[in-house]
């Protein structure tokens, strides 16, 4: 009998997406650093986090809605921006598709496998999301791609420093998908018949290439074309996120902030609002959490700017303690990218379901009417969970 594919928690998403993908693409997405301690402690801390529920006095209806970065969402989860090659032969436009269908904002990569007209017209509350790479020229020119689209802001990610290594081992990427790739990777793949056949039935190969990136006229550059760029192209100073910033003339988040430092930096950059990242694990690893980082962060910055949070939200929970430490709204990586291995676009909105019953239950649970009532008192906090970095020691 052909098995149920919805699922009911994100680990069980997880645990078929490790079953249905190779074991290359679901290294690619496992990720992390070095150790590991970082991706851990995302996870990790939020599990340290108790709530502190009512028994009586509960609301009948609860509001999750809000807004971010003045686009409406119909709860406070967005999708965060994801290099998804080769997950999917639907991709991004999958995610931004179920991300519609569920009300949320989509945040597409440059890094993407499809295009940012594509995911666009899928979703029209699409964020768009740039490293600092390349000339000024060419960042415009992307920058106007993009707002042509209709990108409704622009997501700078700084927090990237080109580690790489892991204590468990890297998985081998292809440069591209070719014959030779093929019969290369034909051990590891075979074994995938769904993964294969669903690349089959639509006709593409995960081609592993970047349309985003694109100069007019020129060739999509392959994936490691474009982290070469990248890496060949020397680091912003805080002049350069300024400058960005006007350019783009819109709603603009910079992703990546650990320290209270930077997020006060960040203001006087004029920047719309910051997420608390630390992309997932995957850039200095023994990064703390970012939730233990938040409430300092909210406290330095919050009345000036939107403070997000993205890192090892997997439960609607984990929205619900996101938020009552200060939190505007959340973005999830993994979570969507196992849905979307599990069962494509139906498996994102499986996550996203997930995601809001449980931060309903938890509104419910503590006491409330809104997400925007969710605050300290709302959890039981160990001693010694929070940190605070970038703050002069007394
Ligand atoms: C496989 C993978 C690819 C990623 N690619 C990008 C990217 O292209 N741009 C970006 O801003 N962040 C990228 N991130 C970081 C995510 O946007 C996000 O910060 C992180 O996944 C959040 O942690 P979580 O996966 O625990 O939810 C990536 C993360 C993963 C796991």
């Amino acid at each position: 009998m052909a098995r149920n594919p919805w699922f009911e928690t994100v680990a069980e998403a997880q645990r078929r997406a490790k079953k249905y993908l190779p074991s290359s693409v679901y290294g690619a997405l496992v990720a992390g650093s070095e150790r590991g301690r970082t991706i851990g402690d995302n996870t990790g801390a939020f599990a340290e986090l108790g709530f502190a529920p009512r028994v009586v006095g509960h609301h009948a209806e609860r509001n999750l809605t809000t807004t971010v970065l003045g686009v409406e969402s119909a709860f406070p989860v967005l999708i965060s921006p994801t290099g998804v090659q080769a997950v999917h032969p639907d991709g991004e436009v999958a995610v931004a598709r179920a991300a519609a269908n569920r009300g949320v904002i989509m945040g597409l990569s440059s890094f993407a496998s499809r295009s940012v007209e594509e995911v666009a017209e899928a979703n029209p509350n699409t964020f768009y999301q740039m490293y600092w790479m390349g000339s000024r020229d060419s960042m415009v020119q992307r920058m106007e791609r993009a707002r042509a689209a209709g990108a409704k802001a622009l997501i700078a990610t700084l927090d990237w420093s080109f580690s790489n290594g892991r204590d468990w081992g890297s998985p081998p990427i292809p440069e591209r998908v070719d014959l030779r790739t093929a019969v290369k990777f034909a051990p590891d793949v075979l074994p995938h018949p769904r993964w294969l056949l669903a690349f089959a039935k639509s006709r593409r190969l995960p081609d592993l290439t970047t349309p985003n990136l694109r100069a007019p006229g020129g060739e999509s550059p392959t994936f490691f074309g474009a982290y070469g760029e990248w890496m060949q192209t020397a680091p912003p100073t805080w002049d350069d996120v300024e400058w960005m910033r006007k350019e783009w003339g819109g709603p603009f988040l910079l992703k990546g902030v650990s320290r209270v430092d930077d997020a006060k930096r960040a203001v006087d950059a004029g920047v719309t609002g910051i997420s608390v990242s630390n992309h997932g694990g995957n850039n200095l690893d023994t990064t703390p959490a970012t939730i233990r980082l938040l409430p300092s962060i909210a406290e330095a910055v919050g009345a000036d700017i939107e403070v997000l949070l993205d890192g090892g939200v997997r439960r609607g929970g984990d929205v619900a303690k996101a938020l009552a430490l200060g939190a505007r709204a959340v973005l999830i990586g993994r979570a969507y990218l196992w849905g979307l291995a599990a069962n494509g676009q139906a498996g994102v909105e499986n996550v996203l379901d997930i995601l809001r019953g449980g931060l309903d239950s938890a509104v419910l649970g503590l006491g409330h009417a809104s997400v925007d009532e969710l605050n300290p008192d709302d959890l039981a906090i160990p001693d010694g969970f929070t940190r605070t970095i970038g703050v002069p020691r007394a």
